[in-house]
């Protein structure tokens, strides 16, 4: 299977079934739709909906039923983008190649555009019953979703990301943060397709990979913040420097960051029969290769 292809033609999928959410042309408009759909349509690697239809296919689940947990995973993903850059947070101008959401919608609306695309995605998670789930297992698969997204998950990541401003800690408060903010959904979207179907066993190894991909995933975030380019990336570089962001280029230097970046890669497959599908490894790959 040709993976790069697998990747262009799923994201170009997942573009069209956000379209088919959010029609109409950007209006010039000061509506919540248009602020939602600005920051939805303005690009994004869709790597998280790519994450669950490659677990759905580890797991012999069809693209088409995980329809509403991929736009799921990626509203939410939005929302934590568009709350990650505001003023009180990382103040951020640029994202996917454009001005971002508080720039051009104020910061009322930006704040109103990620609230509701978080209510959205919980809102998707439960269209998942009419595609042949019990509902039991859905709600199981929205409970996953909603704790690696809130208080104990994503949300508590970014506290502590801020609270680590212009601080030193320690190697593992810095995996921890990572582990909470990034980590995280990474894992509720390799997850729930297996809690979708039940199978336990396939669960505790998509976990582990999360973890992994999601710890490296971050670790190559902060790395191209400093080395990378940002109109590839899409956003500004040198940021985290000038914010004192606690990173591990900062915390440990840039060789020893990219000796930690291989451990997670081979550490996130251990669990896994590597023979069911090269979508997982490979999307791993693509992860620690890129450049944007
Ligand atoms: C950026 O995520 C935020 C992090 C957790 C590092 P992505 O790099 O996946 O952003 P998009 O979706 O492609 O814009
Ligand atoms: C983003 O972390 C994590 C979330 C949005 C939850 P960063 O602040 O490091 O990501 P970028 O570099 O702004 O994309
Ligand atoms: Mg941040
Ligand atoms: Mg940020």
């Amino acid at each position: 299977m040709d993976v790069a292809l697998w990747m262009e033609e799923s994201r170009s999928t997942i573009d069209q079934w956000i379209e088919a959410d959010f029609p109409g042309q950007p209006d010039g408009s000061q509506s919540i739709e248009a602020a939602m759909r600005y920051s939805l349509l303005a690009g994004g690697k869709r790597l998280r909906p790519q994450l669950v239809l490659a677990s759905g296919a580890y797991l012999g689940i069809v693209p088409k039923r995980l329809r509403p947990a991929c736009l799921a995973v990626e509203y939410l993903h939005t929302y934590s983008l568009i709350h990650d850059d505001l003023p009180s947070m990382d103040n951020d101008d640029w994202r996917r190649g454009m001005a971002t959401s508080h720039k051009v919608f104020g910061e009322a609306l930006a704040i109103l555009a990620g609230d509701a695309l978080l209510t959205e995605a919980f809102a998707k998670m439960s269209e998942l019953v009419t595609l042949g789930f019990s509902p039991p297992k859905v709600v199981s698969a929205t409970q996953l979703l909603a704790h690696r997204a809130g208080r104990r998950g994503l949300v508590q990541g970014q506290v502590l990301d801020l609270a680590a401003e212009n601080r030193d800690i320690s190697v593992d408060a810095l995996q921890e943060i990572h582990r909470l903010k990034t980590a995280a959904l990474i894992e509720a979207c390799v997850a729930i397709p297996a809690v979708l179907v039940g199978d336990r066993q396939s669960e505790e190894a998509l976990l582990h990979y999360g973890r992994y991909f999601g710890l490296a995933f971050q670790m190559v975030d902060d790395i191209l913040n400093v080395v990378g380019d940002a109109t590839e990336l899409g956003k500004a570089t040198g940021t985290d420097a000038g914010l004192g962001k606690a990173t591990y280029p900062r915390l440990v230097g840039m060789e020893r960051a990219q000796a930690v970046l291989w451990q997670y890669e081979k550490e996130a497959l251990t669990r896994l029969d590597i023979a069911r599908g090269p979508l997982l490894s490979g999307l791993l790959t693509f992860a620690m290769d890129r450049k944007w």
